[in-house]
């Protein structure tokens, strides 16, 4: 989390680091803050809340004509959102500054350090101690970069930072270690960032980080050294290929409503070149060549667990792959039966920089576990580090909440499942010809049945906005999505909501139920819509209001019926997600949320 930018070229340094920091507001939005040396000074400018607090008060100071200037967008970690702990923070003698996402893990023992020696504090944060610690070493390292590095040398922990001193007005330093960090290069200039939206209107040409990594650039130059000797490195130029309209609203309201409507580019993009739908074959260039694991174990946060959930049962149906999915954060301090080479780690991440995933991945392969990484974001920690990476190509994906990504997963998933299926021999030919020709329908059905899913979403949002709890039930493929619902409406509207298996609801939950406590039952017309019947009567019997999302046909007596179209299980699952999606981004809009940067939220979440 936290976004920071760096640029130092010949155009006036402030807005085009503000403007990056804009495209980086993603990452967090509790304050933000910029640097800059003007005549031999350090200036920092910096607010607390979104970045317009922050523009409001650079349009009140006098205007910098700098070309070298850093910025940062925080998440808050140590430390209240307060305008003391925004970053840059600067050193007690004001010489130098830095802005910093991640987490100094031994930050206390260096602040303890240093108040000995007569440093103070002004913020609680653990960066202001790293940049009073980049001071000190300057006393015996007189040398700024030998000092960085001496100091990020004694830091333990994650970190994307970036320098600058009063003395080199014009020279940036920044450094990565378990947190992203991009170099942009110019033509006369350079830019360095948490991510690439934040420079791309300037370029396309990048180098990616690696941890220990310490970069020294100016307007023209550039080096890249290894920090434990400041050895040089050499890194090939990659070029991107997106471009800025996919980084921008294109006339809808929000990001997360272009982003739903998306879905429909998002599959088609997603069989391109992996399906044929004229002789139903199916290639998977990435997995040729590698064996299909005896076991899978597939560790992801968030919707992207969400949606190795729903596609378990597709592994271990269609490709006979026996399969567990688990939280990030709890694999990771588990004892593992992990059984080296015939097992494989699954890990999946929109951004491939979620930390505790990619603390997950590096687990596996430390114990000589193949790891696929299902990524979206392209040269992402987690893309570069796997064994093997599959992207999903969804596109940047803006809105905190995450939607298209979600459909992007699940799609390579199927795909993985039906290859794995038929290099089992699991699935008969004409089965994987059944599935291939459904997969090449969807987009189109998909893109069909939006608009009128979108005005029904809006429909019911009215009705049910005043709630205070939800629950959300399915059973198998529609239990990963009543949990995927339910953890869309708390994040964007703030109204509790519960996703819960349906068979599971007379174990304690369905004593919740009451009039005001409506349930968002997923009762498709698949194997287990009888099942899901009974479970929604059950609900109705404790006077709990239900809307059924259900196919045409349905036979069921509920408050609201929301009828989409029906598809074959699972393919029906990629109708669902955009009505749960579009309900809660409706029910926010009406309630007056910020829909895009749900408040406490960060899209990219690179700590612990
Ligand atoms: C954050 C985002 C979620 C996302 C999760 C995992 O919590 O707000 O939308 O699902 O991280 O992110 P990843 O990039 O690993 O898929």
């Amino acid at each position: 989390m936290c976004g920071i930018i760096g640029y130092t070229g010949h155009r006036p340094a402030v807005p085009v680091v503000v403007e990056g920091l804009r495209r980086l507001e993603y990452r967090g939005y509790d304050s933000a803050g910029v640097a800059y040396v003007q005549r031999g000074e350090l200036h920092i400018t910096r607010a607390l809340g979104k970045l317009s607090a922050l523009e409001d008060k650079l349009a009140q100071s006098p205007v910098t004509m700098a070309t070298t200037a850093m910025g940062h967008t925080r998440w808050a970690t140590h430390g209240v959102p307060a305008e003391r702990n925004s970053h840059p923070h600067a050193s007690n003698s004001g010489n130098i500054a830095i802005v910093h996402n991640g987490i100094i893990e031994n930050y206390q023992q260096i602040k303890d350090d240093l108040l000995s020696k007569g440093y103070v504090f002004h913020s609680e944060t653990d960066t202001e101690v790293l940049v009073n610690l980049i001071e000190e070493c300057q006393k015996t390292e007189p040398d700024l970069l030998q000092a960085f590095a001496a100091a990020l040398r004694q830091a333990h922990g994650a970190y994307a930072v970036c320098l600058m001193s009063k003395d080199e007005p014009n020279t940036l330093y920044a450094a990565r270690m378990s947190a992203p960090l991009i170099f942009g290069i110019g033509t006369g200039e350079n830019f360095i960032a948490s991510d690439i939206p934040a420079f791309l209107p300037y370029t396309r040409k990048v180098l990616f980080l690696e941890d220990g990594e310490i970069v020294r650039a100016t307007a023209t130059s550039y080096a890249i050294m290894r920090l434990e000797d400041l050895s040089p490195v050499s890194r090939t130029v990659q070029t991107i290929q997106w471009d800025m309209q996919a980084a921008q609203k294109g006339g809808y309201r929000h990001f997360m409503l272009k982003e739903i409507f998306e879905q429909p580019r998002v599959l088609r993009d997603g069989l391109t070149g992996r399906i044929n739908g004229e002789n139903n074959s199916i290639a998977l260039a990435e997995l040729d060549g590698q064996p299909v694991p005896e076991r899978l174990h597939i560790v992801a946060c968030g919707t992207s667990y969400h949606s190795g959930l729903w596609a378990r049962h597709l592994l271990e149906s269609w490709a006979g792959v026996p399969t567990q999915v688990e939280i990030a954060s709890e694999f990771r301090y588990r004892d593992h039966l992990l059984l080296g080479k015939n097992d494989m780690v699954l890990v999946i991440s929109q951004s491939g920089e979620t930390a505790d995933t990619l603390a997950a991945l590096r687990i596996a392969r430390e114990q000589g576990v193949p790891v696929l990484g299902l990524c979206n974001v392209v040269g992402s920690s987690i893309a570069r580090e796997a064994s093997a990476v599959f992207y999903t190509q969804a596109g940047p994906e803006i809105s905190v909440a995450s939607t298209k990504a979600m459909c992007s997963q699940m799609l390579a998933l199927a795909l993985i499942a039906l290859y794995w299926g038929r290099r089992q021999q699991r699935l008969s030919p004409d089965e994987v010809s059944a599935h291939i020709r459904q997969l090449d329908a969807l987009p189109a059905a998909l893109e069909a049945a939006l608009p009128a899913m979108h005005e029904r979403a809006r429909e019911l949002s009215r009705r049910y906005a005043q709630a205070r709890n939800f629950f959300y039930l399915g059973r198998g493929l529609c239990y990963a999505l009543a949990l995927e619902g339910a953890l869309k409406l708390k994040e964007l509207s703030y109204i509790h909501a519960e996703g819960y298996a349906s068979g599971e609801m007379k174990h304690g939950p369905i004593a919740l139920i009451d009039p005001s406590f409506p349930t968002f039952a997923l009762a498709l017309d698949d194997n287990l819509f009888p099942k899901v019947r009974s479970n929604i009567v059950e609900v109705q019997a404790r006077q709990g209001k239900v809307i059924a999302l259900t196919n045409p046909g349905a036979a069921l007596d509920v408050d609201d019926i929301w009828e989409i179209p029906a598809l074959p299980a699972p393919f029906s699952s990629f109708m669902a997600l955009p009505a749960l999606q579009l309900f809660s981004y409706e029910t926010a809009d009406y309630l007056g949320k910020d829909v895009d940067q749900p408040r406490n939220l960060a899209k990219s979440v690179t700590v612990e």
